[in-house]
């Protein structure tokens, strides 16, 4: 069947149609929100829910005429359950609902996280994916699984504070730059030399694999304070290329130590700032280098998109797995069968 994918968990609201062999990728529109929040240096909920009720049905109407394709052929709808902010989460739910409702169309939940993990699967056969260590490093998230198959993710370690993200868009901030802060951060890193400031690497001891990025932002936040703002301006690239280098390897640490650990031999990155540049080159070095295969995702499969919920969906609706039309929207939501590691 041909699954309609709806994701609206944060600031993009995006349609994505997956073909009958539940990978193919027929249609994927994204529309961004971003202009909107510039403005308040950060994604305001209430104006991102609203956005959403505007965008949804035409966002929805692109992907299936971007495919080629009417309602009629549409044989089960995904969307994203959670988590992610409620009045946003809502509005895809709502709409995926009323679609299944009207359609009779079998309809599931999604888990946002899931849909990142499986963002490979738009690219790679199923069997080579699984089993995996997966590093999902977004604006809300920052987590490694052992993910042993579909649907079964073990959770080897998550972040004590701020998502990789966060801590991004934060130090943006204190560093001068706007909204959306990784991609500044990255751009402004250019150029910038990644040791002129020895910023912490918090918690790259091996003896666990949780993560913590409220240490270094708040040494980024000591040092803008002595340097003052003319001095910030004047070492802006070489404050985020060496806050970038830290972050970048903590988490190629971390990710390391999973596969060590697990004994996996194929790693995945995905997630939005696995869209980050020198995070990518520097994670398939490193993991290439000891002889792990590595699964990143394009860009556009990185960042918040439908087609990876489309993936996700259209795995479980073959399954046989259907929602009751009265689930709800959740902004915090354990992976499916996820089970922390002891
Ligand atoms: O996955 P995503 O689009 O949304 C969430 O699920 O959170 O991730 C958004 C996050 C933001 O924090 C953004 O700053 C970060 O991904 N990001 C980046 C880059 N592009 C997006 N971080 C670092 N470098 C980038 N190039
Ligand atoms: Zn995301």
């Amino acid at each position: 069947m041909k699954v309609l994918a709806i994701e609206t968990s944060c600031d993009e609201t995006a349609a994505a149609v997956i073909g009958d062999d539940g990978r193919t990728l027929l249609a994927n529109v994204v529309e961004s929100q971003i202009a909107a929040h510039q403005p308040y240096g950060g994604v305001v909920p209430e104006i991102a829910g609203r956005r959403h009720v505007e965008s949804v049905r035409p966002v929805v109407e692109r992907a299936l005429a971007e495919a080629s394709l009417g309602l009629d052929d549409i044989g089960g709808i995904a969307v994203t359950r959670g988590p992610g902010l409620v009045g946003s989460l809502l509005v895809g739910i709502h709409f995926a609902k009323a679609l299944a409702w009207a359609r009779g169309l079998p309809l599931v939940g999604v888990h946002h996280v899931e849909g990142h993990l499986l963002a490979p699967l738009l690219e790679h056969p199923d069997d080579a994916v699984f089993p995996a260590v997966a590093l999902i490093v977004s604006g809300g998230h920052t987590s490694l699984f052992h993910a042993e198959r579909f649907g079964r993710y073990r959770r080897l370690g998550r972040t004590l504070d701020d998502a990789a993200g966060e801590a991004f868009d934060k130090v943006a901030r204190l560093i001068g730059l706007g909204y959306p802060g990784g991609p500044a951060v990255q751009r402004a890193a250019e150029g910038g030399d990644p040791e002129a400031f020895r910023f912490p690497r918090p918690t790259v001891d091996r003896a666990h694999l949780d993560f913590s990025f409220s240490g270094l932002k708040t040494a980024v936040l000591t040092v803008t304070r002595e340097l003052g703002p003319e001095a910030i301006e004047a070492r802006r690239a070489d404050l985020a290329a060496s806050f970038q280098a830290a972050v970048v390897d903590v988490l190629v640490a971390k990710a390391l130590a999973a596969l060590e650990r697990t004994g996996a031999q194929r790693v995945i990155l995905s997630g939005g700032v696995a869209a980050n540049g020198p995070l990518r080159a520097r994670f398939r070095h490193e993991a290439e280098a000891r002889g792990f295969g590595v699964l990143i995702p394009p860009m556009r499969f990185c960042t918040d998109n439908a087609a990876m919920i489309g993936v996700a969906g259209a795995r479980r609706l073959a399954a046989g797995q259907v929602d009751a039309l009265d689930f709800d929207a959740e902004s915090t939501l354990p992976m499916p069968e996820e089970v922390a590691c002891a």
